[in-house]
């Protein structure tokens, strides 16, 4: 299984450790722009091989697409990060450009490869990809919602004063501040809705909080988070490269499910071999399917920007 990752920086860097810590892929490349970026981190990386045991073989290519060549999961983490106070939607000018180029290369050596697409704005960035490319809808996934809901799970858990591991939630909607569609109503403490423990207004805060969890992060670090979004990213690679069937909500390209088309936007998914194959169509109340036209109408804003 070869795993190639697009953009060595924070996050591309951060998901190729957790790769390799679980030990499923025979190889990792790591690619960039930067002159010897990525061969020193991926030579930093295996540098921790013995440490924390694992056999995942990682190299490093300064933007030598033949080194990618067969890769069966590529994912794309090159492009710029927003800045305090920035939108991921500012990003667009810049990360379109990147995002298409990287993409073409990628296919061109990997012309059955699953690519998973991180840089921002990510749905926009996604619907790009399918736009531009020609691959199956099921190889092309954006990443948002799982990072989204992790945030959402660690806010719960907050709330509920318990460990994180006995909270279930999930975040559909545009990967957005204001696009984000966190599930309160099917959130669950060991199996019981979180409504019999929380308040309205309390569920409300998490929410909220959810929703702006990337950007607090961006606050405190001077840049985006990288830790959380390596960490999903490899959930999703694993997922696919082990065949798991497990359920991700991801961006994916959506063909009248949820009533909504012609856009990439989060949606709960089923990832295995075949990358993502099935779409879950949930039972949305009226607030619910208010707010997720809400937040397409804001990605298809978005993809307005694009010139495809
Ligand atoms: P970073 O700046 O640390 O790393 C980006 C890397 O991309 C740099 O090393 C840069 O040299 C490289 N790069 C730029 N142009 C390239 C090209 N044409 N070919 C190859 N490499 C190129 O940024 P970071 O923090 O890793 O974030 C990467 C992207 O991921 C950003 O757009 C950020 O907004 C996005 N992001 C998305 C998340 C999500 O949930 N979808 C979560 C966190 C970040």
């Amino acid at each position: 299984m070869k795993v190639t990752i697009v953009g060595a920086g924070a996050v591309g860097a951060s998901c190729a450790e957790y790769v390799a810590i679980k030990n499923f892929a025979s190889e990792v490349v790591l690619l960039d722009i930067k002159e010897g970026y990525a061969e020193g981190k991926a030579m930093d990386l295996m540098q921790t091989a013995t440490l924390n045991g694992f056999d995942t073989k990682i190299t490093g290519s300064t933007n030598d697409y033949s080194k990618t060549a067969d890769s069966d999961i590529a994912v794309i983490t090159s492009g710029i990060p927003r800045k305090p106070g920035m939108t991921r939607e500012e990003l667009i000018g810049i990360n379109a450009g990147i995002v298409k180029e990287v993409s073409s290369n990628l296919i061109k050596h990997s012309p059955n490869v699953t690519l998973i697409v991180v840089s921002n704005p990510m749905d926009t960035m996604t619907y790009l990809v399918h736009k531009t490319t020609g691959l199956p809808k099921n190889k092309i996934i954006g990443m948002g919602g799982a990072l989204d809901s992790a945030r959402f799970k660690y806010r719960l858990s907050e709330a509920l004063e318990c460990p994180p591991s006995d909270v279930d939630g999930m975040v559909i909607g545009g990967h957005s501040d204001t696009g984000m569609v966190p599930l309160t109503r099917l959130a669950t403490r060991n199996s019981v809705p979180v409504t019999a423990f929380l308040s309205e207004d309390r569920l409300n805060q998490v929410a909220e909080d959810t929703k702006v969890g990337g950007a607090t992060l961006t606050k405190l670090l001077g840049t985006s988070a990288w830790y959380a979004p390596g960490a999903a990213v490899s959930g999703l690679v694993q997922a696919i490269a082990c065949d798991q069937k497990k359920m991700f909500p991801c961006s994916a390209l959506l063909e009248g499910e949820y009533g909504l088309s012609d856009l990439c936007i989060g949606v709960p998914a089923i990832l295995g071999k075949d990358g993502l194959e099935k779409i879950v169509e949930l039972q949305l109340d009226d607030a619910e399917i208010s707010k997720m036209k809400e937040s397409a109408e804001g990605v298809k804003k978005t993809n307005g920007l694009l010139d495809v």
